[in-house]
């Protein structure tokens, strides 16, 4: 089989990496790509907003699958082009898409599905908004409705910066995300991740996993696209994953097939563990970065036919096969990150770090002359395998000081809490 597969960061690099260890590929192409992809894909130089250039590789190259890393592409129907032409691919058509690209419409599909998830309700207009504040408490969730990096969330512990954020949502800070916003109520617990693959109608459970947001250690400063990750989380206990499939992923997928909009690839679920059990916070349409990264280590199985299955309506209703292992991912940014990353730093041990055992997935590196390189605020995702959480932890940091990186910087904490449940 052929496989294109799109994307640049970390995420991808994992993929690529479980994908070449496939006995059913043939050939393996991955555009944009990165160095780290480089080494086991074709990198074909395609950017991800130019469907038409992609469909025309496609169709040239022979693919027999498309494997869609980011959202973007997703939310702007990249999906639907390829499908449309007779293209098989792993990833979500446009309107299922909308489960990431609009908050409203993930609260909508909550209601119709009865999945649990926090108390909600949608405004375009901020004297409303503001108006419907006194419902919901302290602290108060504000949300700019469609896509906006990560950084359209805001958490406000007080009424006036409640009403601060809806003035700046709806007065254009996150542009057209944020015209519509919705306020939510705050969900008290541990939260977690929990992925599923479907290919519209089959639902099967792909791991749980929890990230590190904040930049500094102890979970401190500002939010980032995640500093680190562990797979599985024993806070997601087999009866709560049960339960999230039972109560949240299963009718949702039900839903989306109900809605005429059959949802196809991973659904990657947010989730607070309440008091009264788990409710959604939120729905990504892809696998998480760096969460991908401590699945691909972690799973026991070929990676290319589920994909494949996933997009072509034929997943087998069974559990995956996973290493009796725990798997933990430390990034290694640049200094700066998120806000202005330094980029061109020297990046020099990579080599040193795998031999050791551990994966170096690259998230943001460019290969010059002089060697590999920073290109981006994430720069290395090092992954490694142990028999605890606590062992793939030190595993991952043995890695991670054999990396000779002086212009960046990791949390020296991934796993905390974890490590403390004992
Ligand atoms: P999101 O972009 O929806 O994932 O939100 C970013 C982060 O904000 C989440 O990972 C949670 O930590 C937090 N968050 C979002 N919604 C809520 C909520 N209703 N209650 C508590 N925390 C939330
Ligand atoms: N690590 C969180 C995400 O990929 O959205």
């Amino acid at each position: 089989m052929n496989v294109l597969l799109l994307g640049s960061g970390g995420r991808e690099h994992a993929l690529a990496w479980k994908l070449a260890q496939s006995p059913l590929l043939g050939t393996l192409y991955a555009a944009p790509g990165n160095p780290g992809i480089g080494h086991h894909a074709a990198l074909v130089p395609l950017p991800l907003s130019d469907q038409a250039a992609i469909l025309d590789f496609a169709r040239e190259a022979e693919i027999d699958l498309v494997v869609i890393g980011p959202e973007q592409p997703l939310v702007e129907g990249l999906a639907d082009t390829l499908r449309t032409a007779g293209i098989a691919v792993f990833g979500p058509s446009k309107a299922a898409a909308q489960l990431e690209g609009s908050k409203g419409f993930t609260k909508a599909l909550c209601d119709r599905a009865n999945v649990p998830t926090a108390a909600y309700a949608a405004f375009t207009n901020a004297a409303e908004a503001k108006a419907a504040l006194p419902r919901f408490g302290l602290p108060v969730v504000i949300k700019a409705d469609g896509l906006a990096a990560g950084k359209g969330v805001i958490i406000a512990i007080s009424r006036e910066e409640a009403e601060a954020a809806i003035d700046d949502m709806i007065g254009g800070r996150f542009g057209s995300a944020g015209a519509s916003l919705v306020i939510e109520e705050f969900l008290e617990g541990e939260e977690v991740s929990l992925f599923a693959l479907s290919d519209g109608k089959t639902v099967v459970a792909l791991g749980s996993a929890q990230d590190h947001k904040r930049v500094g250690d102890g979970d401190t400063g500002p939010n980032t696209g995640g500093m680190g990750a562990y797979s599985p989380t024993r806070a997601l206990t087999p009866e709560l994953e049960a339960r999230v499939m039972a109560e949240i992923v299963r009718p949702s997928i039900a839903g989306m097939a109900e809605a005429g909009m059959p949802f196809t690839g991973v659904l990657f679920a947010g989730l607070m563990l309440t008091a009264q059990g788990p409710k959604l916070i939120e729905y990504n349409v892809r696998f998480g970065d760096p969460e991908c990264q401590v699945l691909m280590m972690r799973l026991d199985e070929d990676l290319l036919p589920l994909l494949h299955a996933a997009a072509t309506a034929t997943l087998e209703d069974r559990p995956i096969r996973w290493k009796d292992k725990a798997a933990l991912t430390v990034v290694m940014a640049a200094n700066n990150y998120p806000d202005t990353p330094e980029t061109g730093g020297a990046i020099r041990g990579v080599d040193i770090a795998t031999a050791n055992g551990a994966q170096v997935f690259h998230a943001g590196t460019r290969a010059e002359a002089s060697g590999l390189v920073a290109a981006g605020g994430r720069v290395l995702a090092v992954t490694a395998l142990g028999d605890s959480v606590a062992e793939a932890q030190a595993a991952a940091y043995r890695a991670v000081d054999s990396i000779d990186f002086p212009t960046g910087f990791c949390r020296r904490d991934i796993g905390w809490r974890e490590i403390a449940r004992g």
